[in-house]
């Protein structure tokens, strides 16, 4: 079985510092990182104005930088060969003649966006990428790669910087982020994985209102209760992704304009959709309800101690949010169907996929003393139906980008 284990802050910046000054002959100024996230619950609400519970994971991406005198950003990652090179004054939209390709739009869009949202002209930067966050695994690498180089754009800045320092700071480097990767490197997502990696406090998930980006860290310490939180990577093969999440987005900015909101969170549970097409009627049904059990799992969380009892019930609405991607949102995929059937037929409280769906991670809620069977009840059960070995993560709620 194959458990993927985080690297402590130490290993993280003895290897990018390592790979910076074997890159770039010198030492680097300072090395920062963020972590990916799962989210416990609150799927495909954040785009809706609505809730969604993630926590951030110990794993995270680390960036060690050295500013330039010019405008010119190097940079290296340890996940593949040779420096690559954009300049800050050069940084376009996707969808302009000259887009930046592949993963430097991250780092050079989130400058760009800050910016434009008041930051100085920052100076040229030397930077080289090191991870154990999974890739395309649905933890969000993309978002702690973003949070890694916002605070380190924000040390950066003399004018307009600091914000890393104060929550609503962060909250608009999480809004950077956003616009870097909705408008640079030309992914249409909602912003929940930015916020988990700059807001995030250990030992809590986070209820975001995605509406007017409000949070409240809420108590998360499943140790203290004996129970684990089981990551799943399926390591599916997924295609079609960024289409489908396109797709899933605007049939509900459709079903909005038709039932005359701005946003599905202000539709009420058991509102009229029968003027629907079925299939938006249904991507509607799912985000009305998951916005109510999002709410409910908090509201148990912050009722107190996680006796069995609310554990139970924690677990049931994690496999209502599962079925409901599953059925109505059809999201989900074989991978993930089987790690929610098998985790539960093996002792999980509840379990469900996290993320975008169509491949990625599943989450599992489990008594501690059954991680393992669950684990290895997963690994067999996927080597049963042919599909890829999956990888495994235990997940505790851990510190923002740093
Ligand atoms: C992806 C996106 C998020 C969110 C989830 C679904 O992770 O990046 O913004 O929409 O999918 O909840």
């Amino acid at each position: 079985m194959i458990v993927n284990q985080a690297w402590s802050l130490e290993e993280g910046a003895a290897r990018v510092s390592d790979l910076f000054t074997r890159t770039f002959g010198a030492e680097p100024e300072a090395v920062h990182s963020a972590p990916g996230r799962v989210n416990i619950i609150g799927e495909h609400t954040d785009y809706n104005g609505g809730y969604a519970l993630p926590m951030a994971l110990p794993h995270r991406t680390f960036a060690a930088v050295r500013r330039r005198e010019d405008r010119l950003v190097r940079l290296i990652s340890a996940q593949e060969e040779g420096v690559r090179e954009v300049n800050l004054d050069e940084v376009d939209t996707h969808d302009s003649a000259n887009p930046v390709p592949g993963w430097p739009a991250y780092v050079v869009g989130v400058a760009w966006a800050l910016e434009q949202a008041g930051c100085c002209p920052f100076p040229g930067m030397d930077v080289a990428i090191d991870s154990c966050v999974p890739f395309g695994a649905g933890l969000s690498s993309s978002a702690a790669l973003e949070g890694s180089v916002a605070v380190a754009w924000d040390a950066m800045c003399e004018i307009g910087g600091g914000r890393a320092a104060t929550d609503a700071g962060r909250a608009q480097l999480v809004e950077a982020c956003v616009r870097a990767e909705n408008l640079i490197a030309g992914a249409p997502t909602g912003g929940m994985d930015q916020a988990a990696s700059l807001r995030c406090r250990e030992g809590h998930a986070i209820m975001l209102d995605c509406r007017d980006q409000s949070i409240e860290h809420v108590p998360f310490d499943l140790a203290k209760v004996d129970t684990q939180l089981l990551v799943v990577d399926t390591r599916a093969p997924h295609a079609l992704v960024d289409g489908q999440y396109a797709a899933r987005r605007a049939a509900c900015e459709s079903a909005a304009r038709k039932l005359g909101v701005d946003l599905l969170v202000e539709v009420p549970q058991g509102a009229d959709l029968s003027g629907l097409p079925e299939e938006e009627r249904m991507r509607v049904e799912h985000v009305v309800g998951e916005i109510a059990r999002t709410k409910d799992f908090v509201q148990w969380l912050r009722e107190g101690q996680l006796d069995s009892t609310r554990l139970h019930a924690l677990g049931d609405l994690m496999v209502a949010s599962h079925r409901s991607l599953q059925e109505l949102y059809e999201v989900t995929c074989p991978e993930l169907d089987a790690v929610v059937d098998v985790a539960l037929a093996n002792g999980a409280y509840g379990a469900r996929m996290t993320g975008g769906g169509f491949g990625g991670s599943a989450i599992a809620l489990v008594p501690a003393d059954k991680a393992e069977d669950v684990a290895r009840a997963v690994a067999e059960g996927f080597a049963e139906r042919g599909f890829n070995e999956p990888h495994f993560l235990y997940a505790e709620p851990s510190a923002p980008a740093k």
